[in-house]
């Protein structure tokens, strides 16, 4: 990414409150994330958590992919972690949003498997700022189906359907954006993560 670049995203990401952009980072990068993906041993996912006072029975019926947590113990996960710090300083440099943080898990959605519609945070609950989603998927086409669906903020009107194709990356505002994945007909592999900052807002 160059500098304009990085611009361009915090400008769009200050006017819309969302944006997707294309070839992220280095597709050799992402393809080591793929394959690091998938050569996880699945005994590392963990079924993915909502919120607290969810009972699991409930919870499988508002999310059902696997996740594993990023960490910079892996040379892989530690590249892309870097690569996520740089875009937050950049953020921060624009938009003053005091990001101190990064958090991401590797999600996987199995053939059938999706998110119902959510938000990831809750106003006063929480530290999480900006979502981030980048996609790790080859050769994706609309028959494979899974796109993340945002919606607008009053939570009716479908803003953007995104295709979760190899090297699309989708930014917006944690706290504004429900949204929601479809179910999938094959495997379906992105890491999501966040931007938190140190206190909760309230
Ligand atoms: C999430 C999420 C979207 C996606 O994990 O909170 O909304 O497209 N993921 O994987
Ligand atoms: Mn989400």
């Amino acid at each position: 990414m160059t500098e304009d670049e990085y611009s361009h995203i915090a400008n769009t990401l200050a006017k819309q409150g969302y944006i997707v952009v294309e070839d992220f980072i280095d597709a050799g990068l992402t393809k080591q994330l793929y394959h690091h993906v998938t050569s996880l041993p699945a005994s590392q996912f963990n079924t993915a958590k909502v919120g607290r006072q969810q009972t699991a029975q409930q919870l499988e019926t508002v999310r059902n992919d696997k996740t594993v947590w990023l960490s910079n113990t892996d040379a892989v996960e530690q590249a892309y972690l870097n690569a996520m710090d740089t875009l937050r300083t950049q953020l921060n440099r624009q938009l003053f949003l005091g990001l101190r943080d990064f958090e991401a898990h590797f999600a996987h959605y199995p053939p059938g498997h999706f998110y119902q519609r959510h938000v990831d945070a809750f106003r006063g609950q929480s530290n999480r700022v900006v979502s981030s989603v980048f996609y790790l998927n080859s050769d994706w086409s609309e028959q494979d189906e899974g796109q993340l669906i945002l919606y607008q903020p009053d939570g009716k009107t479908r803003l953007q359907r995104v295709l979760p194709c190899f090297g699309t990356l989708v930014l917006f505002l944690s706290e504004q954006f429900p949204h929601e994945v479809l179910a999938a007909k094959r495997d379906r592999y992105s890491i999501a993560g966040w931007f938190r900052t140190d206190a909760i807002l309230l």
